[in-house]
């Protein structure tokens, strides 16, 4: 199984970034979380951060035919990007979308989401634990028992 996990803008400043809500770890450190996650369970993983929406869609693209789930935590691009919600449906590859924080307790505009209209699950709220529980949603999707 080969997993690609795609983090939007801002993401490459974890650490730095409003430690009060994304906390103290990095963007590497997070990286190198989930590909020991990724090892333990025999799972390819590449990892891509961009914070261009169009590089994004480009990136999503490429996977088609080769990727077979993807991570996305699109920052806030969640909010606004009808051309990461088409790429994901146009390459029709299973999508866990994750965010850090709850953006459901936050400002009413973090509230709406384009990828959740095509993820197969959403995960929110739970740190960098959430990109851990998407490689599970999408190892067991894979073998046809998730949602
Ligand atoms: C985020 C939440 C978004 O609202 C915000 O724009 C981000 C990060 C999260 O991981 O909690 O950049 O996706």
């Amino acid at each position: 199984m080969n997993i690609l996990v795609i983090n939007g803008p801002n993401l490459n400043m974890l650490g730095i970034r409003e430690p009060g809500i994304y906390g103290s770890d990095t963007y590497e450190d997070l990286c190198a979380l989930i590909h020991g996650k990724c090892e333990d369970e025999g799972i390819d993983v590449e990892f891509f951060q961009s914070n261009h929406e169009g590089d994004i869609v480009d990136r999503i693209q490429e996977a088609y035919g080769k990727s077979d789930g993807i991570v996305i935590n699109p920052g806030a691009y969640t909010h606004t990007s009808v051309a990461i919600l088409d790429a994901l449906k146009a390459v029709s590859i299973p999508t866990v979308e994750v965010h850090i924080s709850d953006v459901d307790e936050r400002e009413e505009f973090r509230k709406w989401s384009y990828v959740s209209l095509v993820a197969v699950q959403t995960i929110k709220g739970h740190g960098f634990q959430g990109y851990l529980e998407a490689v599970d949603t999408l190892k067991n999707y894979s073998k046809g028992d998730a949602k």
